[in-house]
């Protein structure tokens, strides 16, 4: 059954826009930190003399910077996890909305660091707009999950990954030395994400509550009705209400899920298994490998120019997410996550070998192919492994259960790229030029998972995706083959 059709309104847009300028925010705060590595430890370096009236350590420097990085999955970690919190007590805008405070807070923070001398107001900054970002993963899918008709599920959910890539991208082009990476304009750079909120602030308002939680968790029929005629753009929506009052029946049925429900409960078990391992496929692919240490690897690689090369994947990683929107609806999400982690695989290999051949022989045109081989990595994680896991946590769940899934999730995907972000620099320099192979069979392997397990939910209500896996737990046994779990959908195998 395909409700509410394939109809782009001008209110769905404005509210899915709205929305994705807290993913923008999350993304411009993961890449604005890498250009001004030097300009902002040498102010680590002239805080601490005015101070102590001694230079700073080295190996405390290293500990602040990396402090400062680091910091912000911490945040990110916590922020996520408290999802719940919000949704279901304020509705899913306004949670967004009040998530601003934060955005503010941690503007000031580190806007104003270098004015005051204080490197503790940057580190506590980078914490409070982790927050933000861990919240923002977690709202900014639920609410356009919730709001998007459902053949539109997947392209709009991929905005959610768009607005961050953009995100990332105009903090590489803005971190420049010749724009805002400079010694005087660093803190503007940082407390740029101001603008964003400010934006955000104007446009929430008037875009509307989800439908959903007005009907399924405030019982407002008539107000979600009239919201989703708006946000449809036509005057009958009872396929969309029906859906939803189903939706509301059977959650009825169960109570308010808490997170270790998600893992007692056999309707849930299989579902947050399988939003847990896509969140940590994408992390542990090594994706921030590139994003946080790219100008390094470039360096290692014997690039001449390693911030263009950095802005080059910046480049790349937007246009293949735009790819990715616009086949995500046709091909699927189970076949593109498929495509997308074994063609990270087979670029991790080249980059491998080509790496290993200039370290070792000192072939120099293996430059040009390992930032081939790098582009290929990146181009391959927004076909599938990047947009993919951010939304389908809110087609696996429904209405009861999605808050606490997210939280779930978000926490699992914000620890994994903690631990990337942490571990990276030791593991390279102890693997040297073999460290992607890592990477290489964590893909392989979650590859193996994805074709055994993962169910495909293109096209498919949410209340048939769970009644799919209701099914499952109460003990079908038939087994099908992955070719038919492409069509079938959560009847899988488990
Ligand atoms: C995904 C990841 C994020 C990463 C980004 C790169 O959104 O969650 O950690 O930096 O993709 O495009």
């Amino acid at each position: 059954m395909e409700s509410g059709g394939k109809q782009v309104t001008v209110q769905l847009m404005i509210a899915v826009g709205a929305a994705v300028i807290g993913s923008l925010q999350f993304g411009y705060n993961t890449g604005v930190i890498n250009a001004p590595q030097k300009i902002i430890e040498s102010f680590l370096n002239d805080t601490w003399f005015d101070r102590y009236a001694e230079p700073i350590p080295s190996s405390y420097r290293t500990s602040l910077w990396s402090i400062s990085v680091a910091i912000f999955s911490v945040g990110g970690i916590f922020g996520s996890f408290s999802v719940g919190l919000f949704v279901n007590r304020f509705g899913r805008r306004n949670s967004m909305l009040m998530a601003n405070v934060l955005a503010f807070i941690s503007a000031i923070l580190m806007g104003f660091s270098k004015l005051a001398g204080s490197f503790e107001m940057l580190i506590i900054g980078r914490f409070v707009v982790g927050l933000y970002s861990g919240l923002s993963t977690g709202f900014v899918p639920m609410y356009v999950g919730e709001i998007a008709p459902t053949a539109l599920r997947g392209a709009l959910g991929t905005l959610h990954q768009l607005g961050i890539v953009v995100g990332i991208l105009m903090a590489q082009v803005f971190g420049m030395d010749s724009i805002m990476g400079s010694p005087s304009l660093w803190p503007v750079l940082l407390g740029f994400t101001v603008i964003p909120a400010l934006l955000q602030c104007a446009i929430l308002p008037f875009c509307p509550e989800s439908p959903r939680f007005l009907l399924i968790n405030r019982n407002e029929e008539n107000k979600a009705k009239s919201v989703l005629k708006k946000l449809r753009g036509v005057t009958d929506v009872s396929a969309d209400m029906q859906e939803m009052k189903e939706e509301s029946r059977q959650m009825m049925r169960e109570k308010k899920v808490t997170i270790p429900e998600l893992f007692r409960s056999p309707t849930y078990r299989q579902p947050i298994f399988i939003a847990i391992m896509l969140q940590l496929s994408q992390q542990l692919s090594g994706i921030n490998a590139i994003f946080y240490y790219s100008t390094n690897i470039f360096e290692t690689a014997g690039v001449s120019q390693p911030v263009y090369a950095t802005i080059g994947t910046g480049v790349v990683n937007t246009a293949f997410t735009v790819v990715s929107l616009f086949v995500v609806e046709r091909a699927g999400r189970r076949s593109l996550h498929l495509i997308g982690l074994m063609g990270m695989a087979g670029s991790a290999v080249l980059m491998t070998i080509a790496t290993a051949l200039l370290t070792h022989d000192k072939l120099e045109w293996m430059s040009y192919v390992s930032i081939v081989a790098i582009f290929a990595f990146v181009a391959f994680f927004e076909i599938g492994p990047g947009p993919i896991p951010w939304f389908i946590v809110a087609e696996l769940f429904s209405q009861g259960p999605r808050p606490a899934a997210f939280a779930v999730a978000g926490f699992s995907n914000w620890t994994a790229n903690f631990i990337v972000g942490m571990a990276f620099p030791y593991v390279a320099e102890l693997c040297g030029p073999y460290v992607f192979i890592i990477f290489t069979v964590l893909l392989l392997a979650f590859f193996v998972f994805t074709y055994f397990l993962v169910p495909e939910t293109k096209g498919r209500t949410f209340d048939e995706i769970s009644a799919g896996f209701r099914q499952t737990a109460a003990g079908a046994t038939e087994k099908y083959s992955p070719e038919e779990m492409n069509s079938l959908g959560a009847d899988s195998q488990f």
